[in-house]
């Protein structure tokens, strides 16, 4: 198959591009702006695979986004092109709207295009795969609730209002004009790679540094944590298995709250980095509480027995052996995540362009 995927150079994206090229004979285009958020470095394990291909372009870009899907001719299009970062989107939703919404829009219209000029069995073949968030389902206070695929949408925040109208306009896409599409929504990731402003990055990082590790309100919010390459996994089964209009729920049942996902860290820390920053004595002492996030959701959680049911999937990891290997992964790549923290990676990419 031909891959095109979009935000390839994030956190998710990336994963998923290291799946495909190391675990599949498929062909990936990767189209990604790179934003703050996306780093070629992430892709450093399959950069030099023939069967991997980079553009540096902005989804919004109409001409450019139909002449890349033109000259590669994709089976399948997966949409990972986002801004994504809630606290981000509260101080300035403008991006949002442009890159979630009107991005979406432009890729959707190049795409209709482009596959009205196939000819069967590609036409019927072909897939876009439109790859979003559980939090378009606002937030859950029963305890024992859970967002199926029937959950009504009632986004909180500007970032997944706009992800749930791209989910709209992908489903409108559809039903109007035929164009075979798939919708998945996933709940929190964490993992290698992960931009290091995130919850679990960030208190892993400020940690090594004996920095205070923020944790808003108190730490009560509950999030549904998926280890990143099981969702990999799982965007590669929807993609190569769904049924054409379905959606499907993914996540990895470990619904924990925020200050036990800190304290998680702070003890796996203990073990594995023992020799902390001068006059630390314990991680957890370096725990701050601060303001609240507004209009924070308090908890999400994810029925994932769909794609279970039907496309056989299922996470591999727990949140324990997840977050280990997490931990485990920043201590051994502190270059990765250092070149972010003092920019040089911005400097580095200007001079890569196309690859
Ligand atoms: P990310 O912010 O790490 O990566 C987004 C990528 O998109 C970056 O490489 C960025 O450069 C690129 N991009 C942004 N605007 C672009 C534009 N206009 N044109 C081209 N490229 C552009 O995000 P992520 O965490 O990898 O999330 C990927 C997708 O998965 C998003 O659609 C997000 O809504 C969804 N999602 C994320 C999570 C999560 O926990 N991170 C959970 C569920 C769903
Ligand atoms: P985040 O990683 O930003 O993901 P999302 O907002 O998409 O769920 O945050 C995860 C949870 O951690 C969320 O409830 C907000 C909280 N949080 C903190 O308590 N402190 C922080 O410094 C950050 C970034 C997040």
């Amino acid at each position: 198959m031909r891959i095109l995927v979009t935000g390839g150079a994030g956190f998710i994206g990336s994963a998923l591009i290291r799946h495909i090229i190391s675990n599949t004979s498929d062909d990936v285009l990767n189209i990604d702006k790179l934003s703050y958020a996306g780093n070629l470095d992430s892709l450093t394990p399959i950069a030099s695979s023939e069967r991997y291909s980079f553009q540096k372009l902005d989804i919004c870009d109409s001409d450019s986004i139909k002449k890349a899907i033109n000259v590669f001719q994709p089976d399948t299009i997966m949409h990972l092109a986002a801004e994504s970062h809630v606290d981000r989107s509260i101080d300035g939703p403008a991006d949002f709207i442009q890159t979630n919404i009107i991005g979406t829009y432009t890729l959707l219209e190049a795409a209709r295009e482009y596959w009205n000029t196939l000819s069967e069995p590609r036409k019927t073949s072909f897939r876009f795969h439109h790859i979003s968030t559980d939090e378009v389902f606002g937030d859950l206070h029963g305890s024992d609730d859970l967002f199926t695929e029937s959950t009504p949408y009632a986004p909180s925040s500007p970032y997944s209002a706009s992800k749930a109208s791209s989910d709209h306009l992908v489903r409108a896409w559809q039903r109007t004009y035929g164009l075979p599409t798939i919708v998945s929504n996933c709940s929190n990731n964490y993992g290698p790679y992960h931009f290091p402003e995130k919850l679990i990055p960030l208190v892993i990082i400020n940690a090594l540094k004996g920095q205070p590790l923020p944790v808003y309100g108190e730490g009560k919010q509950i999030r549904d944590w998926l280890y990143v390459e099981d969702h990999a996994r799982a965007l590669y089964t929807v993609a190569t298995k769904g049924k054409v209009s379905a959606t499907y729920n993914i996540g990895g049942h470990n619904e924990k709250s925020n200050i036990e996902v800190v304290e998680l860290i702070c003890s796996l820390l203990e073990e594995l980095a023992p020799n902390k920053p001068k006059g630390l004595s314990m991680y957890r002492d370096l725990i701050s509480f601060v303001e609240d996030r507004p209009g924070h959701d308090l908890r999400y959680a994810i029925d994932a027995s769909k794609i279970k049911e039907e496309l056989n999937w299922m996470p591999e990891e727990t949140f324990e052996t997840g977050l280990r290997k997490t931990v485990e992964w920043y201590l051994e790549n502190h270059q990765w995540w250092q070149s972010i923290l003092d920019s040089s990676y911005q400097i580095e990419r200007m001079g890569k362009g196309s690859q």
